[in-house]
């Protein structure tokens, strides 16, 4: 049972919080994810029954808004500096000295950070809630960007105690989070993200707050502007107890000697932690003493970073592999002489497109200069000796089934556009839909594939649905028990198959789990969709999808490509014959975009009165024949009575159209 009354409702809101900051900032759960869900479902019901309730600060304002067409310029009172840097002992000792003639011989207390390699950011709170997240702009003049900043994991809305507190910190992604999100792009097709640092900055500039939601960001603070206490590793135990994250690695030193053994002692700890790190950042501890020294124009005279090596090598480039995705793209892949790279051997490099390859004008046997700085993926950064070898040229036919390659508009990939002839793309068009995030078939993997595709069982997805266990009998691996399970298991996969896992399952290009939803909710069956776009001119039907909420002219475009092509139609024709064409369930969502609002529907609408119902019902809204001040839209089609009109405005119901109900309709809950 939720909470009854308003004040239930803030000890909720304050709880969730609480249960946030012990998930994102402490790290030390108290409660199940299972629990929480049920938490954040009654904070939800509770404001969607009681709207006047609701608070700026709840944990589900999280997600939502619009997106916002540009960021509003903030002008700050105390400008954000940037650091200078140094990159040996020697250069540190030159800051640890002038500190300590600019303090008349005294040795201060200072702060030894991680440098944290993301984004930087400020956090504006008044009376506890959190009013402005901005970044750092040109110093003086920073974005308005709260709306993203609230999308950030651990960056608390409102503080355990009301007060007024300016601070700053760096917005990152971790490098496991940011390795799963480059793998479901290449799954999509998408252009992969360069490193962490670069998507985080990236994320917290977009435009649509809801796209950020989908980026997993978090924060780390490291500077309280305005002192609270005289010391600053002090102010930022302070922010600690407010609930804001500040990074567990954070030390002091008291002299030279202390401040070398710290700088040593990273060492070895950089690569263990979660994010990247590029340095770390020495600074002044005391207040006080930081006033006295001051800043220059650009840098302040207490504090400075001192950025690790760069972890580079130098290895033999023994060839080029030419990758030719599921979805065509040819890229090329570096073979390299094994070497060790920051305790990981490097084998293979990923080039990022045939652009590089010539610009780097590379070839076997050249010494190539490789680097593992923030990048995950291991880059080749330049040549450092040239060989006497040919230079590799752009490949001009795909090497799996000889197609001629052509470039995408606007792209620098190659793609072959054999899409469902070439064998490498077939191959991986099937062990795509196989897969435990697509149609989930057990037993089916990249291997099975590949025996199956070989001894000319299975030539595309549609051959998988009349497999069988005689079919198998006799190939390697297939004893009479596992023909029978995979039979069985693609069965099975059939029979739980929706519409939306099979659209994304057959791997249209950009059209991945997340955007085959709506599209399947739209259509209801992969027949329907087909049928819509066949009645269609391709112009209407781009236009058609596009209307729909997240997808934009490339991704209808895609689809449309998809549907038309002609291979492609033959394998659809196929699935149909086989009786492959599952609906999308109809889900009544306890979380859906209209839950907890009741609409009224008149006038006269293009589709028929049942189906808006319905469509209102399974975004969780409920629909009432009459106006009332429960009523939260009226939707009034062509001949609205002045009657309803008259009953919306008593009452304040907000008065939409159609056109707006659809916006409703499809908008993230
Ligand atoms: S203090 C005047 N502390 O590095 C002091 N900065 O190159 C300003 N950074 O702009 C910053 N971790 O975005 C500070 N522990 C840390 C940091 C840090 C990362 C970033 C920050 C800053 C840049 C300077």
């Amino acid at each position: 049972m939720g909470p009854q009354t308003n004040d239930a409702y803030l000890a909720l809101v304050d709880e969730v919080t609480e249960h946030d900051r012990r998930y994102y900032v402490d790290a030390a759960p108290l409660i199940s994810d299972g629990e929480y869900d049920a938490l954040m479902r009654q904070l939800r019901e509770a404001e969607g029954a009681h709207p006047t309730w609701t608070v700026a600060w709840s944990p589900t304002k999280r997600v939502g808004h619009e997106p916002v067409s540009d960021f509003p310029k903030v002008t700050r009172p105390v400008a954000m500096l940037s650091l200078d840097n140094t990159y040996s002992e020697e250069e540190l000792r030159a800051f640890f000295d002038r500190v300590v003639k600019g303090l008349d011989g005294d040795v201060p207390t200072f702060s030894v950070e991680p440098k944290i390699d993301g984004f930087g950011i400020e956090l504006v709170y008044k009376a506890g809630v959190l009013t402005l997240g901005a970044t750092r702009g040109d110093g003086r003049i920073g974005e308005d960007v709260t709306a993203n900043v609230k999308m950030v994991r651990g960056v608390a809305m409102k503080l355990r105690q009301p007060v007024d507190l300016t601070v700053r910190g760096e917005i990152y992604m971790r490098k496991d989070d940011f390795a799963r999100m480059n793998e479901e792009r290449g799954r999509l097709g998408e252009e992969l993200f360069k490193n962490p640092r670069n998507t985080a900055a990236g994320s917290i500039k977009q435009q649509d707050p809801r796209e950020v939601a989908k980026r997993p960001m978090h924060a780390i603070l490291y500077e309280v502007v305005g002192p609270t206490t005289p010391g600053h590793l002090a102010s930022l135990a302070y922010i600690k107890a407010l609930g804001l994250p500040i990074s567990a690695h954070n030390t002091h030193a008291q002299t030279w000697e202390e401040l070398v053994a710290a700088v040593h002692s990273w060492q070895d700890r950089r690569d263990a932690l979660p994010y990247e790190v590029d340095g770390l950042v020495v600074k002044v501890d005391d207040f006080a003493l930081r006033g006295a020294l001051g800043t220059t124009a650009k840098f302040p005279r207490w504090a400075i970073a001192y950025k690790f090596p760069a972890r580079q090598v130098t290895t033999t480039l023994l060839g080029l592999e030419l990758n030719v995705g599921r979805t065509g793209t040819v890229t090329p892949v570096a073979i390299l002489e094994p070497v060790e790279v920051s305790g990981t051997t490097v084998s293979r490099a990923s080039l990022h497109n045939w652009d590089q390859v010539a610009r780097l004008a590379l070839g076997t046997g050249d010494r190539v200069l490789l680097q593992k700085a923030g990048e995950i993926i291991p880059e080749i950064l330049s040549v450092t000796e040239t060989s006497s070898g040919d230079r590799f040229t752009t490949p001009t036919v795909c090497p799996s089934c000889g197609a001629a390659l052509a470039r995408e508009e606007g792209r620098v990939a190659l793609l072959c556009p054999n899409r469902i002839g070439c064998p490498a793309q077939r191959l991986g068009a099937i062990e795509f839909f196989a897969s435990r995030h697509q149609m989930n078939i057990d037993g089916l993997g990249e291997k099975v594939v590949l025996q199956l595709v070989e001894a000319g069982k299975v030539g595309d997805v549609a051959d998988l649905f009349t497999l069988t266990t005689a079919d198998l009998a006799g190939l390697e691996r297939f004893a009479e028990l596992s023909a029978a399970n995979l039979v069985a298991a693609i069965a099975t996969a059939k029979a739980a198959a929706t519409f939306s896992r099979l659209l994304s399952a057959l791997g249209i290009s950009n059209v991945g789990s997340v955007l085959a939803k709506p599209i399947a909710a739209k259509y209801g069956t992969l027949s329907a969709l087909r049928a819509a776009c066949a009645a269609k001119t391709p112009e209407d039907f781009v236009e058609e999808l596009c209307a729909i909420d997240g997808i934009g002219e490339t991704i209808a475009e895609s689809v449309d490509r998809f549907l038309r092509d002609e291979h492609v139609v033959g394998v659809l024709d196929k699935l149909a014959a086989r009786g492959v064409d599952p609906a999308e369930p109809v889900v009544v969502t306890a979380d859906g975009p209209l839950t907890g609002k009741t609409l009224v529907v008149t006038g006269t609408l293009t589709a028929p009165r049942a189906d808006v119902q319905k469509r209102i019902e399974q975004a969780g809204g409920k629909v009432s024949g009459s106006v009332s001040k429960k009523t939260t839209y009226l939707v009034a089609g062509a001949d609205t009575g002045k009657a309803k009109l008259e009953a919306a405005a008593k009452h304040g119901v907000t008065v939409i159209d159609e056109a707006e109900l659809d916006a409703l309709l499809t908008a993230a809950p």
